[in-house]
């Protein structure tokens, strides 16, 4: 086969056939076929599309391009959660021990932050101590005894995306729903898990700004893993603000384990609640969401998922005294400054990207996948969208390196915060389950 037949057929609108996408993703891994050229064939598939059948043979293939972990000898069923992610996202922190703790065993990939959104990885890594470079046999031990693990990915899985992806990113070709979709569920396939489910999100703070895209993608999603044989529900949920109350590295972590021992942001814990209440259908432990909900909620209540979350921290050498106590031993910043509402009003919409970007500028976030980052630095939000608040009341507390970063971001700060003179409602945090 010759890579320029390929791309040429897919410029002209064709479907590849199986063996030309599995021959396409070894050349290009193998470096038979050039860079320029995948780019040329990623443009055409912007353009273009692709089918279902394309796009599921397009992430079995880059899936089988490293290892593919295979955990049933450990566990005759295990589940994964991904989010597309959003600002103030610090979902995994509670669905992972929360999952966990109502009997699941959960085998969980994450990635570190780019752009605007933060990463688990980032978040994980405030705690002092805490590895999130494992190797598979370390992965494979904490799903065998404590039914958990939350880690970076693994140097081999799904090398063929981790370069088309790098390529993608310099080529204004990321923006292709199959692309997208068969990037993510390469992964996924790969890293072993049998249900799988996925948070996508979309509005202001999220990487899908509109809805129908948003459907679009989990659709893409959900038909490739089901395709590939696995269990695969899809949630789509709202950014058109900030989750919970945190944005930051650490800040992230406090507000997880306050979520875990019962005292969580009430947006926060209803996501986890319906991406759990998936999971446990998903793997036959509750026969309808009513009794999943219960299932979890009991074990929030109990305290269950906080000591799962607890055993993850020990096994991945995380010091259980930056958690446990009064947190005191996880990096706080040294500046903590309010911004105040200008007048009376009710909140009537918040920019999350505005924030996010706010974080990577205090020091929080990378812009290139080399940069370090300040787990301390932050905002914690003190009025969402619907509050009413008064003149001089907190909108939200600054937690900075130094007061001059704190006073250069407050202008965009308040920017990003929309004040009405009517009630506003909370936009709805969940849209719709797709499965
Ligand atoms: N995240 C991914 O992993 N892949 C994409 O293509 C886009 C976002």
């Amino acid at each position: 086969m010759r890579a320029v037949d390929l791309i040429a057929k897919k410029r002209d609108g064709g479907a590849l056939s199986s063996d030309e996408i599995f021959w396409l993703i070894d050349a290009y891994t193998a470096g038979v076929v050039a860079d320029y050229q995948m780019a040329a064939w990623a443009m055409a598939v912007v353009l273009r599309g692709m089918d279902v059948r394309e796009t599921t043979d397009l992430t079995l293939a880059m899936a089988r391009s490293g290892d593919m972990l295979d955990l049933h000898d450990i566990a005759p069923i295990t589940v994964d959660k991904h989010s597309t992610g959003g600002v103030g996202d610090k979902t995994t922190l509670v669905l992972a021990p929360l999952a966990a703790a109502v009997g699941l065993r959960v085998a969980k990939m994450s990635g570190r932050g780019l752009g605007f959104s933060g990463g688990t990885v980032d978040k994980l890594e405030s705690i002092p101590g805490f590895r999130t470079t494992l190797s598979t046999a370390e992965f494979r031990t904490a799903v065998e005894r404590h039914g958990l693990v939350v880690a970076g990915q693994t140097a081999d899985l799904a090398p063929a995306d981790k370069k088309l992806y790098a390529l993608r990113d310099v080529t204004a070709t990321v923006e292709s729903i199959p692309l997208i979709a068969a990037s993510v569920m390469s992964k996924k396939l790969a890293a072993g898990a049998d249900c799988i489910v996925l948070d996508v999100k979309y509005g202001q703070g999220a990487f899908m700004r509109t809805l129908d895209d948003a459907r679009q993608l989990a659709q893409s999603m959900v038909a490739i893993g089901q395709r590939a044989g696995r269990r695969v529900s899809a949630v789509l949920s709202s950014m058109e603000q900030p989750l919970g109350l945190g944005i930051g590295n650490a800040l992230e972590v406090r507000e997880a384990i306050a979520t875990l021992r019962g005292n969580g942001p009430p947006d926060l814990v209803e996501l986890c609640r319906v991406l759990g209440a998936q999971l446990v259908q998903l793997a036959g432990l509750a026969a309808d969401e009513a009794g999943a909900r219960a299932l979890l909620q009991r074990a929030l209540d109990e305290g269950k998922a906080w000591e799962r979350f607890c055993a993850m921290v020990a096994f991945q050498g995380g010091d259980l005294h930056a958690i446990e106590g009064a947190d005191a031993l996880l990096p706080t910043a040294p500046v903590v400054v309010p911004l105040r509402a200008p007048q009376r009003g009710y909140v009537a919409a918040i920019d999350g990207q505005s924030l996010g970007l706010a974080v990577n500028e205090l020091g929080g976030g990378r812009e290139r996948k080399e940069d370090t980052i300040d787990p301390a630095v932050g905002l914690v939000l003190a009025a969402k969208v619907g509050d009413l608040v008064e003149p001089d009341a907190p909108l939200l507390a600054i937690h900075a390196a130094n007061a001059a970063d704190a006073a250069r971001i407050a202008p965009r700060l308040l920017a990003a915060y929309r004040l009405s003179t009517t009630p506003t409602a909370a936009p709805p945090l969940i849209e719709e389950i797709v499965a």
